[in-house]
């Protein structure tokens, strides 16, 4: 008999119900929800691809069975900016072209909001810390933390939400 699991997405509610329990919360973001912004890389947590806010905590999403998020809230890279109104992390990215396929990037958004949102001026260290569990595979990595320093920077400035 399938459940039914009640928690909030980008910070709209949401209802989901699986077959089983430990369906991985990537799958429910993806294939239920539609929200595909979330990568699948290695499926193991190893990659940090899958990263998504639990709480305002990054946690990898792709074993991470949907129960443990009932009652939670998440947010993915959706829910950071639109097209019309990107977050100054993602601007950031844009004119830093800090990416080049831009597979791990999601993941990366999310991670680097969770660490302004506790330490607006972290230093490039920190920023690399902070990004640990988030793999590039095209080695973008400098231009990946001079656009979180950069974004952190228009964010003390009150670009930021
Ligand atoms: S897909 Fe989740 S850590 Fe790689
Ligand atoms: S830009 Fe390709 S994996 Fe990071």
């Amino acid at each position: 008999m399938p459940s039914q699991f009640d928690f909030t997405v980008n910070g709209r509610p949401v209802s989901v119900s699986v077959d089983n329990d430990d369906t991985p919360l990537l799958h429910v973001l993806r294939s239920i929800l539609k929200l595909v912004g979330t990568r699948f890389g290695c499926g193991l947590e190893q990659c940090g691809c899958c990263m998504v806010l639990i709480d305002g905590e990054p946690v990898k999403s792709c074993a991470k069975p949907v129960w443990t998020v009932a009652s939670k809230s998440v947010m993915t890279v959706e829910g950071l900016g639109t097209p019309d109104k990107p977050h100054p992390l993602q601007q950031a990215f844009l004119d830093e072209q800090a990416g080049q396929c831009g597979y791990c990037h999601s993941g990366i958004l999310v991670s680097a909001k969770a660490l302004l949102d506790r330490n607006p001026s972290p230093s490039r260290r920190e920023i690399a810390q902070a990004l640990d569990d988030n793999l590039c595979r095209c080695g973008s990595h400098n231009r990946i933390l001079r656009a979180v320093e950069k974004a952190a920077a228009q964010m003390r400035e009150g670009a930021g939400r």
